[in-house]
Formats: C-alpha cells, sequence, structure tokens
C-alpha cells in the first residue's frame, strides 16, 4: 500500500537522493534547473509517496514559473520519479494525476514541463510552441496542460524564473 503525501522540509534529502538514483548524472545542468534555483517549490502540491514501511517510492515537485507578461505564474512540474522498484505499478501516473487535480483545485490555470511526449500524453500533455524555455532545450520536448478552459490562449514567450509570490491568480 502506498500512501501519497504533501513533501515536508524535512524530506528534502531523500527526495534528492531518489533523483539522484532516477536520473542521469549531471541532472542539475538542465536548463530547468535555472528556473528553480532561489524559488521554493508549490509547498502542498509537491508531493512523496510511501510504502508502509515509510520507505521513500517516488516524488514529484512543482516551481512556478514566469512566462513572458502573463501576470500569473505557471507550474514546472518536475522532477518527478519513481523508485526503480516501483516502476510501472501506476505510481508514476497517480503522482502526475493526483497533483494536477490539486492544482486545478488551487486555482493553477496552467501546467507546463520538460519530458517525453509518450508518456506525458495520457494525461493531457500536448507540444506547447509559444514558449521558450531557456537554451538548451529541445522544443519538442516542452509540453503544457491548461488546467482551466483555455489556460494557455494568449500565454507566450519567454519562460523565466518566478520571483513573486506563488499563488495563482
Ligand atoms: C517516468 C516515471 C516517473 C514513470 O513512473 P512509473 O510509476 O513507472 O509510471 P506508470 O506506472 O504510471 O506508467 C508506466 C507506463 O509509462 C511508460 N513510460 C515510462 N516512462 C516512459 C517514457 N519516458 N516514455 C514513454 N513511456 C514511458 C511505461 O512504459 C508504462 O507503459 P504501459 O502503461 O503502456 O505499460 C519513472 O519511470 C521514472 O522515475 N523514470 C526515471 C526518471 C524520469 O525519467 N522521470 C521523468 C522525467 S521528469
Amino acid at each position: 500500500m502506498i500512501e501519497l503525501m504533501a513533501e515536508q522540509p524535512a524530506d528534502r534529502w531523500e527526495v534528492e537522493a531518489l533523483y539522484d538514483l532516477c536520473f542521469a548524472p549531471g541532472r542539475e545542468a538542465l536548463s530547468s534547473y535555472r528556473l528553480r534555483e532561489a524559488v521554493p517549490p508549490v509547498s502542498g502540491l509537491s508531493q512523496v509517496a510511501r510504502d508502509e514501511g515509510g520507505i521513500l517510492a517516488g516524488a514529484i515537485r512543482f516551481w512556478p514559473v514566469r512566462v513572458g507578461e502573463a501576470a500569473d505564474p505557471a507550474l514546472l512540474l518536475g522532477p518527478v520519479a519513481v523508485h526503480p522498484t516501483h516502476q510501472g505499478e501506476g505510481l508514476g501516473g497517480a503522482l502526475i494525476r493526483d497533483s494536477l487535480a490539486k492544482a486545478a483545485e488551487a486555482g493553477w490555470s496552467r501546467v507546463l514541463l520538460v519530458g517525453d511526449a509518450p508518456y506525458y500524453r495520457r494525461f493531457g500533455f500536448a507540444p506547447l510552441r509559444a514558449v521558450d524555455m531557456p537554451p538548451p532545450t529541445n522544443p519538442d520536448r516542452v509540453l503544457g496542460l491548461d488546467l482551466v478552459a483555455d489556460g494557455w490562449a494568449d500565454v507566450h514567450g519567454q519562460i523565466l524564473s518566478w520571483r513573486g509570490p506563488q499563488q495563482p491568480g
């Protein structure tokens, strides 16, 4: 039995260790990490998954980012990772769906990520052509999802680090 719960400050280094295990070395050199520097993850949406023994099985984090001239932030999804012993059990999907439902409930309008379209399209993500991630990023891997009707309509431009309050709207 795996339980999802909001990530707490005490979970931080355990989650980092899981990410180190699941991603290639040098993950922090990716341009998406520049958007996360000096900005805390969105509390409440960033979640951990633990088994009945309390062992960390998966984690997902979200950051707020600025998109062009939009007044409100978008959510940057990721990293999301599931421990190799639990991959393929639906946990990654559960973390993503549960967090996106919470984000919509909290009033966020739009979410983006940099990742594999063949995995993320099942959650409704589609290529986001009107935004520019900091280089080097393969534009085909920049994917977006509306959390409200037309959440990405008329939102375009450079993705920048968010230095304002985290609340949507
Ligand atoms: C990607 C990841 C989070 C998926 O978690 P998971 O719990 O294994 O995923 P689920 O059980 O919900 O879904 C499994 C399905 O996704 C598919 N899948 C997993 N990664 C995929 C990818 N990169 N591209 C396409 N499909 C993928 C599996 O083949 C499987 O397909 P099936 O349902 O047809 O059998 C996990 O494999 C992981 O931690 N990978 C390493 C880190 C990573 O790449 N994170 C994502 C980038 S931010």
